[in-house]
C-alpha cells in the first residue's frame, strides 16, 4: 500500500529561515487502513501528506504506493492515485461552476475529454445518486454554482469528488477544522460513511482528540518532523485524552501545543 521511507525534508536550506519540517518519516499502511495523525503546530503533519502528494521534491527517503516508487513523480501525475481535501473549503471546487460540472471535472480527472462534450445523461444520474449519500439535499441542486454552497456543504462535495474514482489513498488535512462543530461532525459522518462503503485507505489529520481516538483503526503522534507513537485496534480505540497527552509529554518532554486543538 503505502511505504513511507526515512522520509527527511528542510525547507530553506542554508538560508537564515530554514526549517527542517521532517526527520526521517517512516510509516507503512495496510490496504484499508484508516490512520487519524495528531501533533502539535509544526509537528510535520501537513507536510507528511504535502510529500506523498508531490507538492513539493523529498531531500532523503523514498515513498512507494501500490507497489510504485512514486518519490520523483510530479505532482500532476500522482493525483490520478490520490484523492486530497483540506481544510479551506474554498479549495477543492470551482465557486464559479456548478455542482454537476464541478463532479465531472473530478469524474474525468486524468481523461482526455474535458467539460465540453456536456455531461451525459448517465453520469447525471450517477450524481444524483452519490450527492443523496450525503443527506444534504444537494441532489435536487445539481445546476446551482458551488459559490451558493455553505461551507460544510462545500466540504462534503470536495469529499465527494476526491473519492469519484476510488483513490489509492485518500489525505485528509483537517478538512473539518473550518467548519461549526455541528457541521463538521456532519462532514466527519460522512467521511467515515465514504471511507468503510468504498473501503478506502486514508490518512486525517485532526486537531480533535477524540475524533483521533473514536474515528479510524489506527492513530499516529507526530512530532519534530517524526512519528513518536503508533498505535491500532483495541488499544487505541480504549484511549483516552488524557493518555494521548501523557504519551506526547512522555515522548517529547513538552507540553501538547496545538492552537487549534486548545480553541476547539
Ligand atoms: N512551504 C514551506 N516553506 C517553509 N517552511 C515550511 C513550509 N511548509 C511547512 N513549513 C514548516 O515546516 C514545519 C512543519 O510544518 P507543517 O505544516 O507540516 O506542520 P503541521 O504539523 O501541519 O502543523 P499545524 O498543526 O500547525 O498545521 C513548520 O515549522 C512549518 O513552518
Ligand atoms: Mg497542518
Amino acid at each position: 500500500m503505502l511505504d513511507i521511507k526515512n522520509v527527511h525534508k528542510t525547507f530553506n536550506k542554508g538560508t537564515i529561515n530554514e526549517k527542517k519540517a521532517l526527520n526521517g518519516v517512516n510509516l507503512h499502511l495496510n490496504p484499508g487502513d484508516f490512520v487519524t495523525i495528531i501533533g502539535g503546530n509544526g509537528a510535520g503533519k501537513s507536510t507528511t501528506l504535502n510529500m506523498i502528494a508531490g507538492v513539493y521534491p523529498i531531500d532523503q527517503g523514498t515513498i512507494t504506493l501500490d507497489g510504485k516508487d512514486i518519490s520523483d513523480l510530479p505532482e500532476y501525475k500522482r493525483a490520478y492515485m490520490l484523492g486530497r481535501v483540506f481544510q479551506d473549503p474554498m479549495r477543492g471546487t470551482a465557486a464559479g461552476m456548478e455542482i454537476q460540472e464541478n463532479m465531472a471535472m473530478a469524474n474525468r480527472r486524468g481523461k482526455h475529454r474535458g467539460l465540453s462534450w456536456g455531461i451525459t445523461r448517465k453520469e447525471k444520474q450517477e450524481f444524483k445518486e452519490k450527492l443523496s449519500v450525503l443527506g444534504l439535499g444537494l441532489e435536487d441542486r445539481m445546476t446551482s454554482k458551488v459559490g451558493l454552497l455553505s461551507g460544510g456543504q462545500r466540504q462534503a462535495l470536495t469529499l465527494l469528488m476526491a473519492t469519484l474514482r476510488k483513490p489509492s489513498l485518500l489525505l485528509l488535512d483537517e478538512h473539518t477544522a473550518a467548519l461549526d462543530p455541528k457541521t463538521a461532525k456532519k462532514v466527519l459522518d460522512i467521511t467515515e460513511k465514504i471511507v468503510a462503503r468504498d473501503q478506502l485507505t486514508t490518512l486525517m489529520v485532526t486537531h480533535n482528540m477524540k475524533d483521533a481516538i473514536h474515528i479510524g483503526n489506527r492513530l499516529i503522534m507526530m512530532n519534530e518532523g517524526k512519528v513518536i507513537y503508533d498505535v491500532r485496534g483495541e488499544e487505541k480505540k480504549n484511549l483516552k485524552v488524557a493518555d494521548l497527552l501523557k504519551k506526547f509529554e512522555e515522548v517529547s518532554g513538552e507540553d501538547f501545543a496545538n492552537d487549534r486543538m486548545l480553541l476547539s
